[in-house]
Order: C-alpha cells, then sequence, then structure tokens
C-alpha cells in the first residue's frame, strides 16, 4: 500500500476565521454532550485544524492497535502517536453511547461545542501494553504513563468529527495560527524553505545559535514553534516562555525568524513524540524540523536512568525520513565555549577545549535565590522576564500560621509580628486572628469539627492567595485539627512559603491568663465544644517551630520567627 504524504493535501476541517457551521452548531443542541478533557481539548484543536493530518477524528481500535504496534493508521500511513476520546463506564452509560450515534464534544471552559463526532467503535485499551510500546515503559515515573494510569478513563470512542468552531483563546491570540494561516504567511514572505524549532522551555543563547546555525546551513528561515497546550508537569508556565519568545526574535536577524504558538498536549514520548512534531510541522508548510539532543524527553525512571538515550529521537526519524518528507536537521548537544565566546555543538568542540553548560536545575536555583546568571548564557532582557515571574525568595510572600489554645497569648505573638515585619518593610502584612476570620468569613459557623474543618479552609484559601501576591501574611486561629492545618500548609504552599508555629502555652497557662473567663465557663458547662475542655487539641505532627510564651518573652518568640524567616531567604540572599 502506499503512504499518502502528510500535509500534501492539507485536511484544514475548520479555519478559525471561518463563520461556526450554524447547522452543525443547532444539531449539536440536540445531541448527548462530552466534556472534554484539557488534553482531548488540545488533541481536537489539532485534529480539526489540519495540524494532526490525515486525523480526521480520535482513533478506532483498528487505527490505535496499528498505530500502537507499528505507528501507522490502519491504511499503512505513518503516524507514532495514539490520539484518543477516552472516556468512563458511566458516561457511556449515562449518555447510551454505541456505534454510529452522534455525540457534540465541548469546550471544558465555556461549555461550547467544538465539533460532533459520529462514533465508530468503542473499545477497552489494553494500558499496560500502550505504555510498554508508545512510552517505551511502564513506569510512572513517566509523565505520560502516569497520565495514562491516573487519569485516562477506561475506554476510548472512536470516529470522526465535523468542526463547529475552533475552541477560543483569550492569551496570545495574535500568535496562534491554523496550518492553513501559516502556510499563507510563508507564501505571503516567500519563504520556500523553513526549518521549525520545537520548543517547551525558555530559549536563551544556545537555541539562538542552533537555530541560527540550522537556518545557516539549510538557506531557510526559521520557525519558532513553541508548545501552548500542555507541557511536562513543572515546565515554565507559557505566558512567560512566550514573552521570552518576543524578546529572544528580535536579537535575530531581520526577517529571519518568526513565532507561532502550537496547542499542542506533549506526551515527553522522545522518539514517537519526535516523529509526531516532524508531521505536525510538514502539516504546517515547514520543510525542515531541528531535533536536538534529548528531544521531548521525560527525564529520568524509577530506576535513576533516562528512559531514553539523548540521540534515541533523531535516530527514529531518521529512519522514517523517506515517508514524512520533512527533513530533519539533528543536533548534538550545544555547549558554550568560552575561551572563543561562542556556541558549538559537541562533535565540533576542539579537542581539549574548555566547555560552559547550566542546567535547568542550576538556572531554577539562581531564579529562586537571585543569583547572577551570565550574559553568555542568556540575554539580559530573557533574565529579566524570568526574573519577574520568578521572584527570589525575599520577593515571595509567605504565611506564618500560629495555632494553639484560646489565650494561648498567640494573638500576642501575631501583633508584635505584623509590627516587626511592617518594620523590615518590602511586603504588605496582612494578619488574620481567629476572631477576624470568625466575624470577617466565617460568621455563620459554629464549633462542630466540620465548622471548623470549613473556617481553617476558607483560611487557607484566603492566606494562600495573598502569599501569591506577594504578601507576608500572619493568621492565628485555634486550628485544633491536623488535617485542616495540613491543608492549609499544601493550599499556600503552591504560591510561596508556610511555617507553622505551634504555641504550646500548657493548659492550665491558658486557663490563668484568660482574663475573660471563657474557660470557667467552660468547665462549668455553660460554653460546650471548648478546645483543651471538652473538645480535642491535635498536637502538630510538624511544627516549623514550637514555642512557648510562659518560658520565653513575645519579643524573643518574634526574633525567633524572624530569624527562621531570614534563613529562609525572606529578607534577602540566603
Ligand atoms: S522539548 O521537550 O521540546 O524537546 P526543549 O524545549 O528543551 O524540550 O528542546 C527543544 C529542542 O531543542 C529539541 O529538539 C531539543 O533536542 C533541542 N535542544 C535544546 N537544547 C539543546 C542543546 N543545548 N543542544 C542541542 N539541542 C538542544
Amino acid at each position: 500500500m502506499s503512504n499518502p504524504p502528510h500535509g500534501g493535501i492539507l485536511k484544514d476541517l475548520v479555519a478559525r476565521d471561518q463563520p461556526i457551521s450554524e447547522q452543525l452548531l443547532q444539531e449539536s443542541s440536540t445531541l448527548e454532550s462530552i466534556i472534554l478533557t484539557d488534553r482531548q481539548l488540545c488533541d481536537l484543536e489539532l485534529i480539526i485544524s489540519g495540524g494532526f493530518s490525515p486525523l480526521e477524528g480520535f482513533l478506532n481500535e483498528k487505527d490505535y492497535n496499528r498505530v500502537v504496534d507499528e505507528l501507522r493508521l490502519a491504511d499503512g500511513t505513518l503516524w507514532s502517536m495514539p490520539i484518543n476520546l477516552d472516556v468512563s463506564q458511566e458516561d457511556v452509560d449515562r449518555h447510551s453511547l454505541k456505534p454510529a450515534q452522534r455525540i457534540a464534544l465541548r469546550d471544558p471552559r465555556n461549555d461550547s461545542p467544538i465539533a460532533i463526532l459520529t462514533i465508530d467503535d468503542i473499545y477497552r485499551p489494553d494500558k499496560v501494553k500502550e505504555a510498554n510500546l508508545v512510552f517505551g515503559d511502564d513506569d510512572v515515573a513517566h509523565p505520560a504513563v502516569k497520565y495514562l494510569h491516573q487519569s485516562v478513563k477506561e475506554f476510548y470512542v472512536g470516529g470522526k468529527v465535523q468542526a463547529i468552531q475552533a475552541p477560543v483563546h483569550y492569551d496570545y491570540v495574535a500568535y496562534r495560527n491554523t496550518p492553513a494561516q501559516i502556510r499563507a504567511y510563508f507564501q505571503k514572505l516567500n519563504w520556500t524553505r523553513v526549518v521549525a524549532f520545537q520548543t517547551r522551555n525558555p530559549m536563551h543563547r544556545a537555541h539562538r545559535e542552533l537555530t541560527v546555525r540550522a537556518a545557516r546551513s539549510r538557506q531557510a528561515n526559521v520557525l519558532i514553534n513553541p508548545v501552548v497546550g500542555l507541557t511536562k508537569p513543572g515546565d515554565i508556565d507559557h505566558f512567560t516562555r512566550v514573552r521570552v519568545y518576543e524578546a529572544i526574535i528580535r536579537r535575530y536577524p531581520t526577517g529571519m525568524a518568526a513565532l507561532s504558538l502550537l496547542p499542542l498536549a506533549m506526551r515527553m514520548a522522545g522518539p514517537r513524540e519526535a516523529l509526531w512534531h516532524a508531521i505536525i510541522r510538514k502539516n504546517h508548510g515547514c520543510s525542515h524540523f531541528i531535533i536536538g539532543r534529548d528531544h521531548a524527553g521525560p527525564g529520568k525512571n524509577s530506576a535513576g536512568k533516562d528512559f531514553y538515550g539523548p540521540y534515541d529521537a533523531q535516530h527514529l526519524v531518521e529512519k522514517y525520513k523517506g515517508e514524512i518528507d520533512i527533513e530533519v536537521v539533528p543536533f548534538q548537544q550545544v555547549t558554550y565555549l568560552p575561551d572563543s565566546d561562542e556556541y558549538v555543538p559537541s562533535n565540533e568542540v576542539p579537542a581539549g577545549a574548555k566547555t560552559l553548560d547550566i542546567s535547568g536545575t542550576e538556572l531554577r536555583r539562581r531564579l529562586r535565590t537571585g543569583a547572577h546568571i551570565p550574559e553568555w548564557f542568556s540575554y539580559p532582557e530573557v533574565v529579566a522576564l524570568l526574573r519577574e515571574s520568578h521572584p527570589p525568595r525575599s520577593k515571595q510572600g509567605f504565611t506564618v500560621f500560629l495555632t494553639g489554645y484560646h489565650a494561648s497569648k498567640k494573638e500576642h505573638i501575631a501583633r508584635a509580628l505584623q509590627v516587626s515585619l511592617n518594620q523590615q518593610g518590602g511586603r504588605s502584612i496582612s494578619l488574620l486572628l481567629g476572631e477576624t476570620i470568625r466575624g470577617k468569613l466565617s460568621s455563620e459557623l459554629g464549633f462542630s469539627k466540620r465548622e471548623r474543618d470549613i473556617n481553617i479552609n476558607r483560611l487557607g484559601f484566603v492566606a494562600a492567595e495573598l502569599t501569591k501576591a506577594g504578601a507576608g501574611v500572619i493568621v492565628a486561629p485555634i486550628a485544633p485539627y491536623e488535617e485542616a492545618r495540613q491543608q492549609a500548609r499544601q493550599e499556600v504552599e503552591k504560591n510561596g512559603g508556610f511555617f507553622l508555629v505551634h504555641v504550646a502555652t500548657p493548659l492550665e497557662q491558658c486557663v490563668a491568663w484568660d482574663r475573660d473567663g471563657v474557660y470557667e465557663r467552660a468547665k462549668k458547662g455553660e460554653i460546650t465544644g471548648f478546645t483543651g475542655i471538652d473538645d480535642p487539641y491535635e498536637t502538630p505532627k510538624k511544627a516549623e517551630l514550637v514555642v512557648d510564651p510562659s518560658t520565653e518573652s513575645v519579643a524573643q518568640i518574634v526574633r525567633h520567627i524572624i530569624l527562621l524567616l531570614d534563613q529562609q531567604g525572606y529578607f534577602g540572599d540566603v
């Protein structure tokens, strides 16, 4: 069987500037709906734009099996990545899904129908086989294998789609193009040879040198084509990255390079992914595609070894080059030579020459601490953009969470700490005392375990949001339950530092210090559910600091907290 060339006949099922298909839109309102996952939405966007040509829908069982086994669709066309609409048993039952049925596929963000799928078949994949053959391993240290086992539902629905409208985007719209738009752009500029550069990371000098070298060697223009769909968990967000690409493109000779964003959901499948990437770029009208070291690499497996060899991706794509009709531009690791102030691929490094490199981990460390990032590594404007979204600890927010009995003096400590932090300056300080939260946020709540948990949950949410905005937050609730405190920690730690301070004043001392006589009333039974009397206080399992105001002054305790924050870099260099 002959294999149709990719991108030869571009099936651009919907152009972004085409009007909505009114007829299909109307039909969709009469159909059962599947709300897409974020990944399915990315896949569908590229199916209907023609980026995944020759796919016209989600894989049916025959196509899926052959893609998994042989990197080919059932008709023999080369295609390396299974693209599936996964659904649960509950979805199948609730919508009575069956072959020939038409279903609406909806955008999870706004519920709009993107396409109608006519069901070909519904089948249960062998996920272990898929993991081993597609990703080369069934190890959940691989992000796509983890996703396959933990998030992908148990059935796949195959079938062609008819597009209603492209998903709407609100960010960087000017840089988003369908393959047809990109091809028309190349035509307009008379770019006949275009080398595409795939990336999911910020670009630095090495990448500029790599792409310019590729362009020079092939007498081509450059399409910087970064992924803005889904990348490897933990990657730098695409908002920051696009600002970096905008900055770096000005470092190219005028008219040499263009920037277009790709709404791809990466799988980090190394060699298979590289082949998939090449096909996608062919569909976008590119004649060349750069594959460097460890292309789309997922990192290390659970035994600490790389999932793929650094050049496996180049070798696999090379094997199929006759079929994909896009020329691969392979690169060895590009490194810096300080003596000649240039970047060269490792196979061109003169024997004995000194080389320099800054790894991704080292770069993140320097961003975190504010340490110097040299100009040989990146451009000052790129570093400035990265620092803006990754401020050092001294500019990040934090929450100090004081927990302890009523009248333990945690409020005294909180107020004294507030004053002390205001004296330090540098960030706005928010004080959320237990009574403030009870009055302002949780006035309808009582003191059952459930209500106390809700109260701490709200407090954690507010503290996390303020921390994200860079504030220093001091909270001082009783917070008697371990689980609720840990949840608050988790929320805040997404955005900044969290310091649990257990104010461990002995209960007798709290009773003695309690000038309102609340403990006395609780003991007499006039108040019930009072922490320490007839309600529990779970001692924190993990506290950054345990303090006792009956043995130390408030001033000393505040000093301990300030020193702890300083040690962690919240006031300056670590
Ligand atoms: S990827 O997951 O998209 O491959 P990344 O954005 O880091 O990750 O890399 C994009 C492309 O640039 C890949 O082809 C990769 O191999 C190549 N690349 C990145 N850095 C280097 C380097 N220093 N030397 C050679 N190739 C590189």
